[in-house]
């Protein structure tokens, strides 16, 4: 039997494209950036398999490009907002990704994200390396407490849970806004599930931890950064999309909220002229989220299994149009 044809979107880090090669006929896109729409649209014809990362758009027009043989299309991600997922299931095309591995890598950043932004970890490595430290003193780069604060958590899913897990060796008041489907969660954290209204008017920090859907595209925006406290800070680690952040901009600017750490943006990859890199309240990371050697090794890992199985006619680990797999 021919061997099955699969289009990876980017090199991997560990062994698992190894693993794949092993099986299948794999054609790579080299280089550090993602395949052009065009070479997308291009390569991925005749393909049994994609296997992308989060910067791929993957809409109908590329599983047509692709041909009616593509069983399978496995994100190298949990969340799969790149991904048209109803197409993919219209065109009975099984869709996975990679949640859990990366949770507590995550829910790390986060917390690095949290500290810093609280501590000015990034304004004070500055000024030391600009040679500005001449003393001790008692007013020098003063910051914001996090011990005993509140923690407001937003989507109490598996990052949700792991950052407030970390919270409580804190000592923090946990307060969530989220889905009763995730009230488990939050009781096994302690936390209160709120009106988000509530957890926007209480919190001292606002982490975010909900997925990019219809329903949470510019869930933060002007006027519920308007009932955040003068002295609360916001750290979005999930998707850019769901913060307005033109909206976010003018409340930093006007220092209508104490500051921001950013993970995600509305278009990355941004630049330097980006409206948030001049002000001095604010951290932001390029989308680093997962990035440990140890987890990347294991997500690609799973999202080889994954394609794998599928290709195999067995049910993938990770499916996220299960309804598929049933036909
Ligand atoms: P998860 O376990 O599915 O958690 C998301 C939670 O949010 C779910 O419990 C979900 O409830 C809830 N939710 C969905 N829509 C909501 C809404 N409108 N209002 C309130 N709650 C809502 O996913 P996860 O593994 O924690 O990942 C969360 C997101 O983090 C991913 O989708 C991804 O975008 C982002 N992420 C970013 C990085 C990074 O590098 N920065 C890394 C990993 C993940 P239901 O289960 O009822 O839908
Ligand atoms: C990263 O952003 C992911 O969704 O895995
Ligand atoms: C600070 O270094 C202190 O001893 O209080």
């Amino acid at each position: 039997m021919a061997k099955s044809k699969v289009y990876v979107t980017r090199e991997l880090p560990g062994n698992a494209l190894d693993k794949l090669r092993a099986e299948c006929e794999v054609e790579l896109h080299e280089g550090e950036l993602p395949p052009s729409r065009t070479e997308l649209l291009e390569n991925v014809k005749g393909m049994d398999g994609l296997l992308c990362l989060l910067t791929d758009k993957i809409d109908g027009e590329v599983m047509d490009a692709a041909g009616k043989q593509l069983k399978v299309i496995s994100n190298y991600a949990v969340g799969f907002n790149n991904i048209e997922v109803k197409a993919a299931t219209e065109r009975g095309i099984a869709v996975t990704n990679t949640p859990g591995v990366l949770t507590d890598t995550t829910a790390d950043l986060a917390w690095a994200l949290l500290m810093a932004i609280a501590r000015r970890i990034v304004e004070a490595d500055e000024f030391l390396r600009a040679g500005k430290w001449k003393s001790w003193s008692p007013t020098l780069l003063l910051g914001t407490d996090v011990h005993g604060k509140t923690l407001g958590i937003i989507g109490m899913g598996r990052i949700g849970t792991a950052v407030a897990r970390r919270a409580k060796g804190f000592n923090m008041k946990i307060i969530t806004a989220t889905r009763e489907s995730d009230r488990e969660n939050a009781e096994q954290v302690g936390a209160e599930i709120v009106p988000l209204e509530r957890l926007l008017k209480e919190s001292d920090y606002i982490s975010i931890h909900v997925p990019l859907t219809k329903e949470t595209r510019g869930m933060i925006g002007e006027k519920e950064l308007g009932m955040m406290k003068p002295t609360a800070y916001l750290i979005n680690t999930a998707r850019g999309e769901i913060v307005d952040e033109k909206a976010l901009t003018k409340a930093l600017q006007e220092k209508r909220i104490a500051g921001a750490a950013l993970d995600v943006y509305e278009k990355e990859p941004i630049g330097v002229d980006y409206a948030l890199i001049g002000l001095k309240n604010v951290v932001l990371v390029p989308h680093i989220g997962s990035a440990s050697k140890e987890t990347r090794e294991k997500m690609a890992e799973m999202a080889v299994d994954n394609l794998l199985a599928v290709l195999n006619g067995k049910k993938p680990a990770n499916p996220v149009n299960a309804e598929v797999l049933k036909s």
